[in-house]
C-alpha cells in the first residue's frame, strides 16, 4: 500500500519582535527542562496570556521541525492520524492517433498520513493548540503515544497496526480554563501524562515590552496604554478581562491614525473606549458599554494627562471606581531580545 503525507511542516526561525523578559525566560527554561526529562508540557491559562506564543518559542528553542494542530469541536482522530483519501483521474493521450483522447477516472483511495502520525514518525515537535476544544474521544489516541511511545494505527493504513514513536518526538499543549465556552474538560488520564504550567497575565514590564515591540511605540507611551488596560482588568467591571491583545490593538491603531498617546486627544480617547468596550463584552449591551467607558475615561485621566491635571484630580475626589493614587510611573527599561520564531512552511 502506498502511504503519502499531506502535512505541512514548519521550520522555526527567530522572530524579530519576540519579547523575552525574566518572566518569559523562567517559564521557557522550566518547560525545556521538563521536555528534556521526557515529559510533554501543557500551558494552561486565560485567553491572551501568551500561551501559543510561548509554545512556538519553546518549539523554536528545541529546533526541530514543527507541526501544529488546532483543537476543534469537529476534530476526529483521523484528522490527526490520517485516513483514506483520494480521487484519481488519469488521462491517457494517444500520440499515435491524434484524434484519440482517452480519459479514465477512478475512485481508488490511498492512505495519507496526517499531522500527528508525521510528527511521531519523524520525531518532530507537535504543538497541539487549545487541545481541549477537541472532543475527548478524538484525543484518546494521545494516551499511548505519551505513555507507551506507541501509536495505534487503523488497519486501513496497512503495514503494522502500530508505529513506534520517534525518540525526538515532543508534544506541547495549550488550553483555556474549563469554564471557557466551547471547551471540554481535559481527560484526567491525559492530564496525568503531561506537566501543566499555569500561565497568568504577564507582569507589567513584560506587557509594556510586548506592546512596544509589536507597535513601535516607545516604552513611555506603551506604559500608558498598558496601565489603562491593566487598570480596567483589575477594576472587575468587565464581562471579559481585557488582555495584552487589547493593548496591541490600541497601540497599532493609533500608529495607523497618526495619533498620539495623549489624554487630551479626542482620537486617543475614542480608540481606547471603542476597543476596550468591544473586547470586554460579548452581548454588547449599552449599560455594560457605558460602565466600561466610564472606567476607561477615569483611567485615561489618571495615566495620560499631564502631571498637573492628575494632581488636581487627586486633590478632588479621585477616580470613582477606586484606583489607588500612585506615584507617577517611571519608564520601564524595555528588555527584549530578537529570539523566537517565525514559521515558514516547508515540505515534510
Ligand atoms: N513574548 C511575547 N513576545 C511578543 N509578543 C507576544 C509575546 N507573548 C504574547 N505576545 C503577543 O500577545 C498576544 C497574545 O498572545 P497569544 O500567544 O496569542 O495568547 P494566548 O494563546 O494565551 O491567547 C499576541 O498578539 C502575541 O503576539
Ligand atoms: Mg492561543
Amino acid at each position: 500500500m502506498q502511504i503519502e503525507e499531506l502535512s505541512t511542516v514548519l521550520e522555526p526561525k527567530p522572530l524579530p519582535n519576540f519579547v523575552e523578559t525574566e518572566y518569559i525566560r523562567g517559564v521557557t527554561d522550566r518547560a525545556l527542562a521538563y521536555i528534556a526529562a521526557g515529559f510533554p508540557v501543557h500551558f494552561r491559562g486565560k485567553s491572551g496570556t501568551g500561551k501559543t506564543t510561548l509554545a512556538m518559542h519553546v518549539a523554536a528553542r528545541i529546533g526541530r521541525p514543527v507541526v501544529i494542530i488546532h483543537g476543534d469541536e469537529e476534530m476526529s482522530t483521523s484528522d490527526m492520524v490520517g485516513g483514506q483519501y483520494g480521487y484519481r483521474m488519469r488521462r491517457v493521450v494517444d500520440n499515435f492517433i491524434h484524434t484519440v483522447l482517452k480519459s479514465e477516472e477512478d475512485m481508488k483511495t490511498s492512505w495519507v498520513d496526517n499531522r500527528l502520525t508525521t510528527a511521531c514518525k519523524h520525531g518532530f515537535t507537535l504543538i497541539y493548540d487549545e487541545f481541549t476544544r477537541s472532543r475527548p474521544e478524538a484525543n484518546n489516541i494521545l494516551l499511548s503515544i505519551l505513555q507507551e511511545k506507541m501509536m495505534g494505527l487503523p488497519a486501513a493504513r496497512g503495514k503494522e497496526g502500530y508505529l513506534k514513536v520517534h525518540p525526538n518526538f515532543v508534544a506541547i499543549f495549550t488550553s483555556n480554563p474549563e469554564e471557557y465556552a466551547g471547551v471540554y474538560r481535559s481527560p484526567d488520564a491525559l492530564r496525568d501524562r503531561m506537566i501543566t504550567m499555569d500561565i497568568d497575565y504577564a507582569d507589567r514590564e513584560t506587557e509594556v515590552s510586548i506592546v512596544s515591540a509589536k507597535s513601535g511605540w516607545d516604552a513611555r507611551d506603551a506604559e500608558k496604554i498598558v496601565d489603562i488596560v491593566r487598570g480596567l482588568r483589575d477594576s472587575d467591571r468587565c464581562e471579559f478581562a481585557p488582555t495584552v491583545r487589547a493593548c496591541i490593538i490600541i497601540a497599532k491603531t493609533l500608529k495607523v491614525m497618526d495619533a498620539g498617546v495623549d489624554g487630551n486627544s479626542g482620537v486617543f480617547r475614542t480608540v481606547c473606549t471603542d476597543v476596550l468596550s468591544s473586547v470586554t463584552s460579548r452581548a454588547g449591551n449599552k449599560s455594560n458599554a457605558d460602565k466600561v467607558r466610564k472606567v476607561v475615561e477615569e483611567l485615561i485621566d489618571r495615566y495620560c494627562l499631564p502631571v498637573a491635571s492628575i494632581a488636581s484630580e487627586l486633590d478632588s475626589e479621585g477616580p470613582e471606581f477606586g484606583v489607588k493614587a500612585t506615584e507617577p510611573v517611571a519608564p520601564t527599561k524595555v528588555k527584549h531580545r530578537a529570539a523566537a520564531v517565525e514559521y515558514v512552511a516547508c515540505a515534510a
